[in-house]
């Protein structure tokens, strides 16, 4: 079969699972409000069917399947999906994005399972600031999880740093130290105005030139090294080797690579991290479409997709928030913690 190709000539090329919308943390950037409204429980996917929307992408050309949240780990038996989607044979990368409080304990079952990658979210090593930033007192419990995955001896572990003016930005050679002692790539993020971040301005964003300059003053000469043209990061390399990213999706989004779905928890398909709206797929699914059925709608909707919704917000440099809370009250699915940021 030949490759499913967008309008913009984007293939389907990576999968992310929204296993939950629930988390574990409040982080100011992401969930800053005091109360949310949760998609309800009758509404989410089981794990046999969210296996069934991933085999269907796969047999579209989707090869990576990360599963985000939310907090992934908070829902219930995680090893148990990740071993559906390994059994499959169909994915060479299965990994996840997690804010680590949980990730000690279940790191081992994880692997067992077939996960091979983890993302962790880390914006601060200092536990008082971590609380004001999360709204819980847990540094101590992500450092644990961080240090489970360096022993249980998965590759590539990165960790994800949001970076906020005036909260964070003191911190970014600190954690590229912690990165060098603890074998993890760093990944400075802007912080974007997606649904969800109520509290974003563009004062606070630090972008990744303003990143590089701090990189040069603390550690000297930073060379630009290669990385996965489709991935959301650009990587450099220090004097001594130490490499670390920087995804500048704020000021130079990454749309004209972005072969992205995301999947909700409920089953709503989203192809832009900016889309209003998603796309159906468990009506079709509880109606017991089969995997033709499936592939079918699959490959229709992503021939018509224009999305390039970061480089859209990029237009208007006096801009607000992306959606209103009034608006994310009324849907939930708008928030960055439902679509598995
Ligand atoms: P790999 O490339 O597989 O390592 O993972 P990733 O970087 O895509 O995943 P991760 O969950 O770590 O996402 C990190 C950051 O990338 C997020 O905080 C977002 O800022 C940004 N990002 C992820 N996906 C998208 C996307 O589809 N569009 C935009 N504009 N930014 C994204
Ligand atoms: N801007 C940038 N990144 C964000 N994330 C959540 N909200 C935002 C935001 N407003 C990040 C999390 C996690 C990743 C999946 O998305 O820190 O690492
Ligand atoms: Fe992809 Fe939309 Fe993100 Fe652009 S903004 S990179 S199109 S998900």
């Amino acid at each position: 079969m030949g490759l499913t190709l967008d309008e913009h000539g984007r293939p389907l090329g990576s999968l992310r699972i929204s296993v939950t919308d629930r988390c574990n943390l409040r982080c100011q950037y992401c969930m800053p409000e005091a109360n949310y409204d949760w998609i309800p429980r009758s509404e989410i996917l089981s794990y046999e069917e969210l296996a069934l929307v991933a085999e269907a992408f796969a047999e579209l050309g989707v090869t990576k399947v990360r599963l985000t949240g939310g907090e992934p780990l908070i829902r219930r038996d995680l090893p148990t999906f990740v071993s559906m989607l390994s059994d499959m044979g169909r994915f060479d990368d299965i990994a996840l994005t997690t804010n680590g409080v949980l990730l000690a304990d279940q790191v081992s079952s994880l692997t067992r399972a077939g996960l091979n990658r983890v993302t962790v979210s880390l914006d601060t090593l200092n536990s008082d600031r971590y609380l004001r930033l999360t709204g819980s007192d847990q540094l101590s419990a992500a450092l644990a999880g961080i240090d489970a995955v360096v022993e249980a001896g998965v590759s590539n572990l990165k960790i994800n740093m949001v970076v906020i003016r005036g909260v964070n930005d003191d911190e970014l050679a600190d954690m590229v130290r912690f990165g060098r002692q603890t074998g993890a790539e760093i990944r400075f993020i802007e912080y974007m105005d997606v649904g969800g971040a109520t509290r974003w301005s563009g004062d606070v964003v630090v972008s990744r030139q303003e990143i590089l300059g701090l990189m040069e003053t603390e550690f000297g000469s930073v060379v630009e090294v290669s990385s996965d043209k489709r991935a959301p990061a650009n990587r450099f390399e220090l004097a001594d080797g130490t490499t670390f990213g920087v995804i500048a999706s704020t000021t130079s989004p990454f749309c004209g690579q972005c072969d992205r779905s995301r999947i909700t928890a409920d089953g709503q398909w989203y192809t832009c991290l900016y889309a209003r709206s998603g796309f159906d797929l468990k009506a079709p699914l509880r109606r017991g479409a089969d995997m033709g059925a499936m592939t079918d709608l699959i490959r229709a909707r992503w021939s018509g997709r224009i999305d390039r919704g970061a480089e859209q917000r990029t237009i208007d440099p006096q801009r607000g928030t992306f959606v209103s809370v009034s608006e994310l009250r009324r849907d939930p699915r708008l928030e960055m913690h439902a679509r598995g940021g």
